[in-house]
């Protein structure tokens, strides 16, 4: 029976549960695809470090013994970053070795140079890990939604703030106090800045994008804002309302265009996407014929995200075996158009600091109607001769907002701490 070899770039948590997967899964692996899988070569930067799989696998801190080897015939790369994972992935390609990664933000900068490397190369490119760890929703949008035209496609794709957040909500903690908590816990990253100022949800929701609209949209293009200023009282004032404050990356058709955006949005508590808490993740897909969907699962660890690589690993596999490897993972392809501002509507929850003197209700009411926009809902609390208003506004449009936040800023005893979105 052949063995289909495969060359890993790093041995980290993933890599790790990738060795064990194989290790665990190798007769299933075989029924499906007819093939066993090795993992041969691992690139790592301190062998000493992984002497306890050096009975099973070669252990090399030159990425041409992977490369350069005739007999690997899938490169796995797991390493992360931009460089040098972009170069490796690209020497792998030109020497014809199918590639799956889970690397996010490489695929989100350069996916589509490296999609077209591997086509021309007749390689596959294979990347499920990389959107959601655990879930695995981007084969199931690019086969299972295939024919379905798909109008939004929403969700909560970062577990560290989604830990965070749930604690807020939960516990009452500052935003301080649940990363620090977070962080000892594990869930969050020494380093968490790309995590909690939604870098890491926009990467996902560009790839995202491109598998449920075909458009090509970069980070740079759409607003991307994070948890780092949410208040404990603006969860509070949510709560109150009926909401819970989740940091939601969404991308939806509006008219001609596609609107995406990642941002903290108040969520309803009867929305199913409220009921996803700590470091889990969730994403709605909404088609046309088949309405909304609901995908469920781990966004990182070990195991989880190894079966996303595996399903790319036996994927690759089976395209080895038909001799059809070189098509792509995604084939939907369109121009992206932007969403019109005037067309992207919503409700929004508006957090206010003034003092608490006759009149100042009067302002924000007369800039209201100013932008011909209303409220729905409205409260005040105070403190220390300061009002907090806090109103939820009918639908108005980003325009609209645009304005008010500009009548706003013009008047000078008038703060708005927050602005947030409401989701549908
Ligand atoms: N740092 C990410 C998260 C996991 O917290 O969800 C990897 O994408």
């Amino acid at each position: 029976m052949e063995t289909i070899q495969i060359g890993m770039l790093g041995l980290g948590t993933v890599g790790s549960g990738v060795l064990q997967m194989i290790q665990n899964n190798e007769d299933k692996v075989l029924n499906v695809t007819g093939r066993t899988l090795n993992v041969k070569t691992v690139l790592v930067k301190h062998p000493d470090h992984h002497q306890n799989v050096a009975d099973q696998v070669d252990l090399t801190t030159d990425v041409a013994e992977i490369i350069n080897d005739p007999e690997i015939q899938i490169v796995l790369e797991l390493i992360g970053g931009i460089h040098p994972a972009k170069e490796y992935i690209e020497v792998a390609l030109k020497q014809h070795k199918n590639v799956v990664t889970a690397n996010k933000d490489l695929i989100a900068t350069h996916g589509p140079e490296l999609v077209k490397l591997a086509h021309d190369n007749h390689c596959d490119l294979m990347y499920e890990a990389s959107v959601a760890g655990g879930i695995p929703i981007l084969r199931t949008i690019t086969s299972s939604f295939s024919a379905d035209k798909i109008t939004e496609v929403k969700g909560i794709v970062n577990g560290t703030t989604n830990y965070i957040l749930t604690q807020m909500s939960q516990q009452g903690w500052s935003y301080d106090h649940a990363l620090k908590k977070a962080q000892e816990l594990g869930f969050a990253e020494a380093d968490p800045t790309n995590d909690v100022m939604g870098k890491d949800a926009a990467y996902k929701m560009v790839i995202l994008s491109q598998f449920a609209f075909g458009t090509h949209v970069n980070v740079e293009d759409f607003v991307v804002s994070g948890i780092d200023h949410l208040t404990a009282f603006d969860v509070q004032q949510a709560s109150k309302f009926g909401y819970v404050i989740k940091l939601i990356g969404i991308a939806r058709v509006i008219g001609e265009g596609v609107f995406v955006e990642v941002a903290s949005t108040l969520v309803p508590n009867d929305h199913p996407l409220a009921t996803i808490n700590n470091e889990y993740n969730a994403v709605m897909v909404t088609g046309q014929a088949v309405g909304d969907t609901l995908f469920y699962g781990r966004g990182a660890g070990g195991l989880p995200t190894a079966n996303s690589v595996l399903s790319d690993i036996t994927s690759v596999t089976k395209n080895l075996v038909l001799k059809t490897n070189g098509n792509q993972f995604n084939n939907y392809q369109r121009q992206y158009i932007p969403a019109d501002p005037q067309q992207v509507a919503y409700r929004y929850f508006l957090s206010l600091t003034m003092p608490d003197v006759t009149g100042q209700m009067l302002k924000v009411t007369q800039m209201m109607t100013q932008i011909d926009a209303g409220f729905s809902q409205i409260t005040q609390l105070e403190e220390d001769g300061m009002a907090h208003v806090v109103i939820i506004t009918h639908q108005m449009t980003q325009e609209q907002l645009g304005q008010l936040q500009k009548l706003l800023g013009d008047d000078a005893t008038i703060n708005l701490e927050a602005a947030y979105k409401v989701l549908k």
